[in-house]
């Protein structure tokens, strides 16, 4: 459960003053998609469901629907009941007639010697037919489940389609999470097949991948579930690229499979809305990641919606978002939302700063790109270790995006000013892993810009703050409580893949007043996140409300983390806490205590957080471990995180008067202030 407090996070609150506004450009405006504000009675609250026919006329239906949402089995909400598509067919075969030739994704290698990839729609369909082929061959059918662990490579979004085109149900997980990682998830959703890589560049090395594959194998054994295969594609097609050996009778090389399977066409299979697409894993306030599950209907529309009004792609546009395929950023927004429409999607493989903080900028420039979307995490970087370098080239953007945490002020007028070139609009996008695509951010053509708030609601979405109490905290107050979205729309996860209970008690129990109600408007959906509302109805987002840390934009769990540490047979308590970091936003630091007969060490320290990068992966890895003699806890024996919290960040505990041991407080303060 979470707990109950609103815990400023990030301090966003206390530190950020009310900002000027900044309004959209004529010329943005001239030409943008939406620019009615009618927009906004049409998905007043009033017209929800029905209003999200437009969002799902977008879309090519095999079978056209019958009922907007289906609320019997609150809340599991069930979208476009009766109609049937093929997620596959909407972002690809749909557009060849008009768009065979254009590009649907460029696609950058990190080592600049190596040619962009400009695949088309006609290259993408013919690809995603043939691994299909491949697949279905391999006896994958409809509902199956399959777990991908691949890094940004043109591979991975054909792996993903060939599995929609099948109705196999995809659960990609992060390239930079460890093997087990990997495994736990195959293990929870049951995959029949691993699809995996041999090695890609990161930062200027040719990483090797394999070797993880073997781990999640091995791993998903260990917890009882056996893997049917493991495919591995080539990083250099037609080369293996990993010192880690093939297992015989085990490992398929896709790239060599594949020659059997040249020319061959699979029809997309026609599935009903509401089957699901893709299993995308976050954390929650438990070590064990919550699968949350995504339809095909429903969130297809969502993002293919939002990618039209909020993005505000259109056909001629180039359009980057830089993040990685392996987030629900990725799934939304690089992959499904673009597509969906037939835009041209930029992919990169690499580090933004490799081999130098004119990357990005020189990809922009060489390929035009007119819209670009990134987490503050990477501008804060691009702009410490670069401030001046897009100056020094000559795209031009319409549009930016941020994801993912919120962007200090400063930092968003850097984007504004240098990233920018004050011509694009900025949109502040605030939305989660549950929730498929955006809930707030300001409609570009409509809205002005106000640094550090991510906005008003976008249209469908109606959300509410409630406090501790289930009284509204109302606009312009001041304070701040917990955020939540009355009505459901079409983007909502379904629920948490084997975990039902869990789907009803994490999002919904709270402030649902009548559990057997199924009327949607007793089921708010709560996002586990603080937020306040300011005079001008723009919502400001100001962390989490449970155990969740945001790491450069990535969701990790305090408990996961716990968990690694605790894997090291020295330790006996541990506790995570999130502290400010100029570049991340927020970093964990880890506090443990030691089981009695060991001492504290260097060696140790390491050891420890070694251990979180081989559980979790390196970006869970914390940026220092302080071993100590004893945590402060409360009476009842629960570990105080937040005196942990106050001491990493300006060394105050703050009220102690409910600790058992306040005496810890000062050899902790005395240890971290060193
Ligand atoms: C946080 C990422 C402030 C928030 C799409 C949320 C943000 C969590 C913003 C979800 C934003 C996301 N401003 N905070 N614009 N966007 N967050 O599931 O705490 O990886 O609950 O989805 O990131 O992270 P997730």
């Amino acid at each position: 459960m979470a707990d109950k407090r609103t815990p400023d996070q990030t301090g966003l609150d206390v530190l950020w003053r009310e900002e000027d506004y900044f309004h959209p450009s004529a010329k943005f405006v001239g030409q943008a998609n939406l620019t009615d504000p009618s927009i906004f009675d049409r998905f007043a609250l009033e017209n929800i469901p029905e209003a999200f026919r437009e969002y799902a006329d977008l879309l090519s239906w095999d079978k056209y629907w019958t009922q907007t949402i289906d609320t019997s089995d609150p809340p599991f909400w069930k979208w476009f009941v009766g109609g049937r598509l093929n997620a596959a067919y909407n972002c690809i075969d749909r557009h060849l007639e008009s768009g065979r030739n254009k590009t649907a994704i460029h696609y950058v290698a990190e080592p600049e010697d190596e040619a962009v990839q400009h695949i088309t729609y006609q290259e993408l369909w013919v690809r995603v037919n043939e691994f299909a082929a491949l697949l279905k061959d391999m006896g994958l059918k409809a509902g199956d489940r399959v777990t991908i662990h691949m890094p940004m490579v043109p591979e991975l979004p054909i792996t993903m389609l060939a599995c929609a085109r099948l109705g196999v149900i995809h659960s990609v997980v992060f390239g930079g999470f460890s093997g087990k990682a990997a495994a736990e998830r195959a293990e929870d959703s049951q995959s029949r097949l691993l699809i995996s890589m041999d090695s890609y560049w990161r930062a200027g090395k040719l990483l090797d991948h394999k070797e993880k594959a073997d781990i999640a194998y091995d791993e998903a054994a260990k917890l009882g579930h056996e893997l049917e295969a493991v495919l591995i594609w080539q990083r250099y097609p037609g080369k293996y690229s990993s010192p880690t050996a093939l297992v015989e009778g085990r490992d398929v090389v896709v790239n060599e499979r594949l020659e059997a399977f040249k020319g061959k066409r699979v029809k997309a299979v026609s599935m009903p809305a509401e089957a699901p697409l893709f299993l995308m894993y976050t954390s929650g306030t438990t070590g064990r990641p919550k699968g949350m599950q995504h339809s095909i209907g429903g969130y297809l529309s969502y993002v293919a919606g939002t990618s039209k009004f909020i993005q505000d792609i259109q056909p001629e546009d180039v359009y980057w978002c830089m993040a990685d395929i392996g987030w629900i950023t990725g799934h939304s927004y690089i992959v499904y939302g673009p597509l969906a429409l037939g835009a041209a999607s930029v992919m990169y493989e690499g580090a933004p700063t490799f081999p130098d903080p004119g990357r990005p900028w020189r990809i922009a420039q060489e390929l035009g790109v007119t819209i670009f979307h990134t987490s503050p995490t990477a501008v804060r970087s691009l702009r410490k270790v670069g401030p001046d370098e897009p100056a020094k080239y000559t795209f031009h953007f319409k549009h930016m995006t941020t994801v993912g945490e919120p962007i200090e002020p400063e930092v968003w007028r850097w984007y504004y000013d240098t990233v920018g070139k004050k011509e694009a609009v900025i949109v502040d996008t605030w939305w989660q892993t549950e929730t498929g695509g955006f809930l707030c951010s300001t409609t570009p053509a409509l809205h002005k810009m106000k640094p550090g708030s991510a906005g008003p609601a976008v249209p469908g979405i109606h959300p509410i703050i409630y406090d501790d109490d289930g009284n509204v905290v109302p606009m312009g107050s001041g304070r701040a409580g917990n955020i939540c979205i009355q009505n459901p729309w079409p983007g909502l996860a379904q629920t948490i893949w084997g975990q039902p209970e869990r789907f009803v008690e994490t999002y919904f129990a709270r402030y649902c007043k009548d559990r057997s109600s199924t009327d949607w408007r007793d089921w708010p959906y709560m996002a586990g996140d603080a937020a306040m509302q300011s005079a001008d109805g723009y919502y400001r987002i100001l962390g989490r409300i449970d155990d969740v840390i945001n790491v450069a934009g990535h969701r990790l769990g305090t408990k996961e983390i716990e968990s690694a540490a605790l894997t090291v047979k020295e330790v006996a308590e541990a506790a995570v806490v999130a502290a400010k970091d100029e570049i991340k936003g927020v970093v964990p630091e880890l506090f443990v205590s030691l089981q009695p007969g060991y001492e504290a060490s260097p060696a140790l320290q390491e050891k420890i957080i070694q251990a979180v990068a081989t559980e979790l992966g390196p970006i869970a890895k914390p940026r220092h471990v302080w071993i100590v003699s004893d945590m402060p806890k409360t009476r009842s024996g629960k570990i105080m995180r937040r005196v942990l919290r106050s001491l990493s960040d300006h060394g105050e505990a703050g009220d102690v008067t409910t600790l058992a041991n306040p005496e810890v407080v000062e050899a902790i303060r005395t240890q971290v202030q060193e």
